[in-house]
Order: structure tokens, then C-alpha cells, then sequence
């Protein structure tokens, strides 16, 4: 039987790597673009689901700077689905007091669907019910070496000495100042790897893989690895013993 999901013990971040469209439509003898067609259904479950239990922050891996290389038709139809995305479903947003960021290079992006991010960006800007962070265009590793760079520029300009280095301060300099790091990440599509998402932030984070390919993932699914994620003791290198006590 599956476990409950504790409403007093969420996760107050959920990351999820959204794998698995392209086999969905192999499966489904149709073309990958349809899979990503019907992964955006999932995107508003997903979203529905969240902010109905009560999530603070769902962060979607939405589109990796990896996936640049991917055959340009099917580049091409990612960014066309993200900007209908972003002209569908703000409303909802809006309804749902959710307001939407964004991490990654998003500058990439290009003129129209940045224009409608920014847009976006700005009519949700004051809800306050859950933050949907979407990671586009997004790669762990060159947030890094961004936060990296600003740091070594900032010191240089006199306005940071190297003592004033420190995690904390590194962090203020990644795409994500003021979110939580995710507790729990979940990765549908049956691969066992993280794909250079959120490097940095996931030092502690939970992982739960999942075989489900994306399109197929509904709420029962993301209760489940919620209920997962509470049967876990997080013990951030201490002993079970001390976190008792
Ligand atoms: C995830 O599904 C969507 C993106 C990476 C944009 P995939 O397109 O990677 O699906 P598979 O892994 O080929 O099945
Ligand atoms: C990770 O999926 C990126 C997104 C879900 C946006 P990929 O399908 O690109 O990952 P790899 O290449 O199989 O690791
Ligand atoms: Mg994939």
C-alpha cells in the first residue's frame, strides 16, 4: 500500500528532470515533437498538483544548454512550445498565485520568447503562493563558472576581498539568490544520472528516479515520491543517534 503524504513534513523545493518524451513518442509510433507536445500536459499537472499541496518551489528542467545540440527541427519546436506555453498559461499562474522565474542563459533564448519571459516574469511577480522556477537554456556548470567570473570581476573593481569568499556569497552569485536549495529532485524517464542540473544547489537534495516516461506523469506519481521522500532521515553527515536526540 502506498504511504500517505504527511501534509506538516513537504518538501518546501521540488526540482524534476522532465525525461523521456522522446521514447514516450517512440512508443507511441509518433514523433519526438508530439512527445514534447504531450510533456507540457504534464508540466500543468505537475504545477496544479504542487501548489494544491502546498509546495513552495517547483523548479522544471525545462530545456539544458546540452540540448542546443540537439537536431535543429526538434530545437526549434522546444522553443516554439515554450513560447506557447508562456502565452497559455500565465492566466493560470495568475489564478494560482504562482509567480514564475527563470535560471539559465536566458539571453539565448532570442528576442520574442524572451520578450514574453520578461512579460511573464513581471505580471506574476508579486504572487506569492509558489514559485515556479523554470531552468532554460540552463547548464550547472556554466552557472558556476558565471558566479565564478562575477566574483573574480567584482574583486578586481575592489568590491569583494577573497576572505569575503564563502559559500554563502557564492551562492548570492548563482541564478538563484533567495530560493531554497531542493530537498527532493525527481527524475522520470528511468536514466540514473543529473544531466549538469543544479550542480551546486544539490549538494543535499533527495533523488528519487523514476522509470515513468514524462508524459505519462500525473499526480499519483508525485505523491508517491513525495511519499518517498518522507520516509527518508536526512542526516547531512551526522549520525541517526545525534538528529534523535
Ligand atoms: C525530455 O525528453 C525533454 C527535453 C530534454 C527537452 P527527451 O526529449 O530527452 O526524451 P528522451 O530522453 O529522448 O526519451
Ligand atoms: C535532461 O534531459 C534535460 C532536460 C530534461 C531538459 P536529457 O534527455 O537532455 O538528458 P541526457 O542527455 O539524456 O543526460
Ligand atoms: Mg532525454
Amino acid at each position: 500500500m502506498m504511504k500517505e503524504v504527511d501534509p506538516a513534513r513537504l518538501p518546501q523545493h521540488i526540482a524534476i528532470i522532465m525525461d523521456g518524451n522522446g521514447r514516450w513518442a517512440e512508443r507511441h509510433a509518433m514523433g519526438r515533437i508530439l512527445g514534447h507536445r504531450k510533456g507540457a500536459d504534464s508540466v500543468r499537472v505537475a504545477v496544479q498538483t504542487c501548489r494544491r499541496i502546498g509546495i513552495k518551489c517547483l523548479t522544471l528542467y525545462a530545456f539544458s544548454v546540452e540540448n542546443w545540440l540537439r537536431p535543429e527541427a526538434e530545437v526549434r519546436a522546444l522553443l516554439k512550445l515554450l513560447h506557447e506555453y508562456l502565452e497559455k498559461e500565465v492566466q493560470g499562474l495568475m489564478d494560482q498565485d504562482i509567480r514564475l522565474v527563470a535560471i539559465g542563459n536566458l539571453d539565448a533564448l532570442g528576442e520574442p520568447i524572451l520578450a514574453k519571459l520578461n512579460e511573464a516574469m513581471a505580471r506574476t511577480a508579486s504572487n506569492r503562493g509558489m514559485v515556479l522556477n523554470l531552468a532554460l537554456s540552463y547548464g550547472g556548470r556554466d552557472e558556476i563558472v558565471l558566479a565564478a567570473k562575477r566574483i573574480v570581476s567584482d574583486g578586481l573593481a575592489g568590491k569583494i576581498t577573497s576572505e569575503q569568499v564563502t559559500k554563502e556569497l557564492f551562492t548570492s552569485y548563482l541564478y538563484t539568490p533567495g530560493l531554497p536549495d531542493p530537498d527532493l529532485l525527481i527524475r522520470t524517464g528511468g536514466e540514473y544520472r543529473i544531466s549538469n542540473f543544479l550542480l551546486w544547489q544539490m549538494a543535499y537534495t533527495e533523488f528519487y528516479f523514476t522509470e515513468i516516461l514524462w508524459p505519462d506523469f500525473r499526480e499519483r506519481h508525485i505523491l508517491k515520491a513525495i511519499a518517498d521522500y518522507q520516509q527518508r532521515e536526512r542526516r547531512f553527515g551526522k549520525t541517526s543517534e545525534q538528529l534523535r536526540a
